[in-house]
Parts: C-alpha cells; sequence; structure tokens
C-alpha cells in the first residue's frame, strides 16, 4: 500500500469511491466536478495499481480544518487503509499549523483510535454553515462532533477576531 496526495486523473476512482458510501448516508454525497474542484484536499491509499482508499482534508481557517469523505473500498476494509488516509490528513493538518482538526461520524470507535475525541457541535459554527443547515437531518442528527485531542483546545477553535470580523460569522451562541 502507498499513501500519496491525490492527482486530478485519480477524480474518477475517488468520485466512485464516495459514491458507494453516499447513498444510504453514509457519506455525503460529493459530484464529479466537487471532488475535481478540491482534488488537492484529497489524499489516496493504491495498491496494485488501484486507488483503494480516499479521504479529504477541507480547511476553514488557520482555526479549523475538517476530515471528510472518508472511503475504502469494500475489498480492501480492515486492511489498514482508512488509518493510513487519516493519519495522513493529521500529517497535513500539522503542515499548515491548523488549530484545530474535526470531523462528524457514526463510527466515533474507529476515529478514537487515530485520537479524536467527542466533542460539541457548537463549538464548530463554520460547519453548520457549510453543510448543516443544508441537511435534511438537520434537526435529527445522528453524527458525533469529534475533535483531534492532541492539537484541539476549545480557544483554538475560535477564528482570529479580526478574520472573524471580515468574514462576518455568525457565532451561534
Ligand atoms: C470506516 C473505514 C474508513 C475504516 O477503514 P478500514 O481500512 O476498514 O480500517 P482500518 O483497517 O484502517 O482499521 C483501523 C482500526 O480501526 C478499526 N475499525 C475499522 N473499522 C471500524 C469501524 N467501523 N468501527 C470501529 N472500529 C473500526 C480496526 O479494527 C482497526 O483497529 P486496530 O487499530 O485496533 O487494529 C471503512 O470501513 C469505510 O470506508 N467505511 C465506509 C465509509 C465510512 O464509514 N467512512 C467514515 C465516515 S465518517
Amino acid at each position: 500500500m502507498r499513501t500519496r496526495r491525490a492527482m486530478l486523473p485519480d477524480a474518477e476512482a475517488i468520485h466512485r469511491l464516495i459514491a458507494q458510501y453516499s447513498g444510504d448516508g453514509t457519506l455525503l454525497p460529493r459530484s464529479f466536478a466537487d471532488v475535481c474542484e478540491n482534488i488537492r484536499d484529497f489524499v489516496v491509499v493504491e495498491s496494485g495499481g488501484s486507488v483503494i482508499a480516499c479521504g479529504a482534508l477541507h480547511i476553514y481557517g488557520p482555526h479549523l480544518c475538517e476530515v471528510r469523505s472518508i472511503a475504502v473500498s469494500p475489498r480492501a476494509r480492515r486492511q489498514g487503509a482508512g488509518r493510513r488516509v487519516v493519519r495522513s490528513l493529521i500529517r497535513d493538518a500539522r503542515r499548515h499549523n491548523i488549530g484545530s482538526i474535526c470531523l462528524f461520524t457514526r463510527i466515533p470507535a474507529f476515529f478514537e483510535r487515530l485520537g479524536f475525541a467527542p466533542g460539541r457541535r457548537e463549538d464548530l459554527p463554520d460547519k453548520i454553515f457549510k453543510d448543516c443547515l443544508a441537511c435534511p437531518r438537520l434537526h435529527c442528527c445522528d453524527e458525533v462532533p469529534m475533535l483531534y485531542a492532541r492539537v484541539s483546545m476549545p480557544d483554538a477553535i475560535k477564528m482570529p477576531q479580526p478574520l472573524l470580523a471580515r468574514h462576518e460569522l455568525v457565532t451561534l451562541r
């Protein structure tokens, strides 16, 4: 297995991987155009010349990024590819010196093994404005918000005040 940054020719394989898990709501759907536009967010794991896993790091700002679209081909599960993807995205977040990493999941046990801990939804307004407000499950969400324990501190999640004013972000509390 080899973990590497995704390149545009990987977009089709990434789109297929995500589509396998978005039909039942496990993952948020992503169009082919969306994958292409954000290809630089993605890492992939290759085995035998094929892409068998993918994941993306969405950057909100210096205060916060989100691990998303983690998918491993059904035939390659439980062989360490998912772990490789998440660890690679954590390294990326560190390289960018981002204050905190969040994610939303229904399988917290998988992410706890990788250093994430349950967090509070109300500390993550960026995510709520990006995805949750448009989600049909807004008021019955069963996903657990998680934060990467080693870099996350409640104060680090808030965007620095001058940036906050510039982007006119609304605080939920
Ligand atoms: C969840 C998923 C990414 C895991 O990837 P994987 O390659 O199968 O997992 P790995 O082999 O890297 O497993 C790493 C560790 O997590 C554990 N694990 C794997 N899947 C798990 C799950 N669903 N729940 C809890 N723990 C899990 C493994 O046993 C392993 O534990 P260990 O470190 O003690 O050996 C993969 O099953 C998948 O693509 N699922 C469908 C899409 C999805 O749910 N994505 C995440 C949405 S937030």
